[in-house]
């Protein structure tokens, strides 16, 4: 049992990152993890660095120096400036040298600061004049004797936010406050650090939904550079994006997780997972950072925006149906859905009411439906934007509610991952595969956690995700939920094959669960790992028995090498082949309340990537 739980600790390990985000505000009346940070026993002290923006009250470096307690010529060297008068453009970021160091069970960079007139309460002057370098709750707590709101003239002890690295790789955990508008990624193309390690440094998981007036740890592990070039992105669209609604993504703790998972798994697997797992720290190391591509996710709204002249007799787009959606979309009349199918021709066919085809020289999906369906569809989408989600370009309209409305996608042009799985030219390579594991799990995380409310997808399968031509995948959201078992002639589904293997509660009850998206995610890795279909259910529950307790004939390891895909040729690693195998398992159990959330998956998948 030691070695199981052994086995999920390394699988879930979040040793090194020990800090956490702080999702709520500066103003926030709570203490979180990460209001403050925590002290590690690696460095009890440390010289590090914070980025304050210059603004009304603080528009030169002397006034910044004056309010950090810094000296003015070290500010000037340190960002590239010639002169300490000099009126910086508001926000303009500069980096603020300062000693950090462990006071209790917290980490701060200690200055003073004398009320001023223009400033009245805790929260000003935490939020406003410190920009959220450190939280009010932290400024009240700090200085007790100033019991609601602090009197002008008086001195204040201000503990600023700041932490120290908890091992060599990393020079400095740069404490980095939140504006509107900022994304981890832009932080990491300004530091010229990956984004993963924005996250791993914060306990965040990828991807992540970040708040204004909140702060993040940026570790540099190289030369301190902030690259002031870099555009913040496009401030979000009230009512899309959950920028400012502060909703706490539920947070288990570790050891929660760990007895989740842990119960999930076969007792039988203690030998195997020893010596697995002496593989798989080697593997840890290999760790390498997997840049989200936001370039992706820019250039594939292009495609939609080339001016294009229709003509409205056919034009099937009613302006009020886009009334709140975030991005165009398209406006395509019958005749070009025909072209662009061949007339809907045999070839152009990718699944039950799903073509493929040709507009405007891009390649597209375009799937069949009644009129009523497409509002749901469009709705849904305009919630969404996601570079692991396919994007709807546009849509027509017809005149009848029978199949004659058409919504049009982005075709990744890989194809789906059901054919590039048996494709034998495609060779898809252990490190694509993983990675296409991750994808998905990421666009079902953003799908699960980050959609309000939260969306459940129920047709997850290798032919519902597609991949990009540097193999990313994408999972495509058609829309209504379908009816197990049925392809139903009315278009709600993007009807498959029937057979595979389904979660056994959505086959009795029909009801839409995250639980049975993490089924079908199961299966999902199942064909990743093994290129197989389960067409009848069997397969599978067969083939990954060894798993559960059954290994008593032959090896484990052999029983897994004979499950693999064979065109794999041994070309991977047995661990990572071992881990996703469990993770599999875990996913397909039975009882929905022993899978893995969509979040313990995305711990283990982040460390293959
Ligand atoms: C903070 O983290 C610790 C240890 O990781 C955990 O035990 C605790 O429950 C967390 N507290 C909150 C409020 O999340
Ligand atoms: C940090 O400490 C060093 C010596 O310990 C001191 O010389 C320096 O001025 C301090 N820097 C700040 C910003 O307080
Ligand atoms: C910072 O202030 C605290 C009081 O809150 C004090 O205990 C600590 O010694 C100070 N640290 C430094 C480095 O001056
Ligand atoms: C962030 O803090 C500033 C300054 O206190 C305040 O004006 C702004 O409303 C805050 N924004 C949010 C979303 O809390
Ligand atoms: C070093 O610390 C950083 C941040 O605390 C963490 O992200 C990283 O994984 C650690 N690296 C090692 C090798 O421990
Ligand atoms: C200042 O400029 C130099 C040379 O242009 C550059 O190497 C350095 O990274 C810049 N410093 C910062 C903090 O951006």
């Amino acid at each position: 049992m030691i070695s199981l739980w052994f086995l999920m600790w390394v699988c879930f390990n979040s040793i090194h990152a020990q800090q956490f985000y702080d999702f709520t505000p500066c103003s926030s009346p709570t203490n979180n993890n990460g209001t403050r940070y925590t002290c590690n026993s690696f460095q009890k002290s440390c010289h590090t660095f914070l980025v304050y923006r210059a603004n009304q009250q603080s528009q030169t470096i002397s006034n910044i120096a004056r309010l950090f307690i810094a000296s003015p010529d070290e500010l000037i060297f340190l960002n590239n400036l010639t002169s300490a008068s000099e009126i910086l453009k508001p926000g303009r970021e500069v980096l603020i040298p300062i000693n950090c160091s462990c006071t209790g069970k917290f980490y701060q960079a200690n200055i003073t600061y004398l009320v001023s007139e223009t400033t009245t309460s805790f929260a000003d002057i935490a939020c406003g004049v410190f920009e959220g370098l450190i939280k009010s709750i932290t400024l009240a707590e700090q200085n007790p004797s100033h019991d609601n709101d602090p009197k002008v003239g008086s001195v204040l002890h201000v503990p600023l936010k700041c932490a120290c690295p908890d091992n060599f790789t990393v020079k400095y955990l740069v404490t980095y406050p939140f504006i509107e508008g900022d994304e981890t990624n832009e932080v990491g193309l300004k530091f010229e650090i990956p984004t993963v390690d924005i996250w791993e440094a914060n306990h965040l998981d990828p991807g992540p939904t970040v708040y204004p007036n909140t702060t993040v740890l940026v570790p540099v592990k190289g030369k301190l550079v902030i690259n002031l070039d870099i555009p913040v992105s496009d401030p979000p669209i009230p009512g899309f994006l959950p920028t400012t609604a502060v909703k706490q993504p539920e947070k288990t703790t570790q050891l929660k997780k760990l007895f989740i998972v842990g119960s999930i798994l076969g007792i039988s697997l203690v030998l195997v997972a020893l010596s697995a797992c002496g593989l798989y720290v080697k593997e840890l190391n290999k760790w390498k950072a997997a840049r989200i591509q936001s370039s992706t996710r820019r250039s594939s709204l292009t495609s939609c925006s080339t001016p294009r002249s229709r003509s409205s007799t056919n034009s099937c787009l009613s302006p009020d149906l886009l009334i709140g959606i975030k991005y165009s979309l398209c406006n395509y009349s019958t005749e070009e859905i025909r072209r662009a199918t061949k007339d809907f021709g045999k070839d152009t066919k990718i699944s039950g009411f799903v073509y493929k085809g040709v507009v405007d020289n891009v390649n597209v999906m375009i799937k069949q439906l009644r009129l009523k369906d497409t509002k749901l569809i469009i709705d849904l989408h305009s919630k969404i934007n996601h570079v692991n989600i396919v994007k709807l370009l546009g849509a027509c309209y017809g005149e009848s509610n029978f199949l004659s409305s058409y919504l049009v996608f982005e075709f990744p042009a890989n194809g789906c991952l059901r054919d590039g799985l048996t494709n034998p030219s495609f060779s898809l390579r252990w490190h694509r595969r993983t990675q296409i594991a991750f994808d998905i799990a990421t666009g079902l995380h953003y799908l699960h956690y980050f959609m309000v409310p939260p969306y459940t997808h129920m047709s997850i399968n290798s032919r519902n995700i597609f991949l990009t031509p540097n193999w990313r995948a994408k999972l495509a959201v058609f829309g209504t939920t379908p009816m197990v078992g049925s392809s139903k002639e009315n278009g709600d589904v993007i009807s498959l094959p029937r057979g595979g293997w389904v979660a056994p509660e959505s086959l009795e009850s029909g009801l839409a669960s995250e639980k049975v998206d993490i089924f079908a995610f199961g299966v999902v890795l199942l064909e990743l790992i093994s290129a197989r279909e389960d067409i009848d259910g069997k397969l599978f529950r067969e083939s990954i028995r060894f798993l559960g307790g059954g290994a008593s004939d032959g090896g484990c390891f052999e029983q897994l090498r004979n499950f693999m895909d064979p065109s794999l040729k041994e070309d991977y690693p047995l661990a990572e082949a071992l881990c996703l195998a469990v993770l599999a398992k875990a996913c397909v159990e039975d009882d929905p309340m022993h899978r893995p959330s969509v979040d313990d998956i995305m711990k283990v998948l982040a460390r293959m990537v």
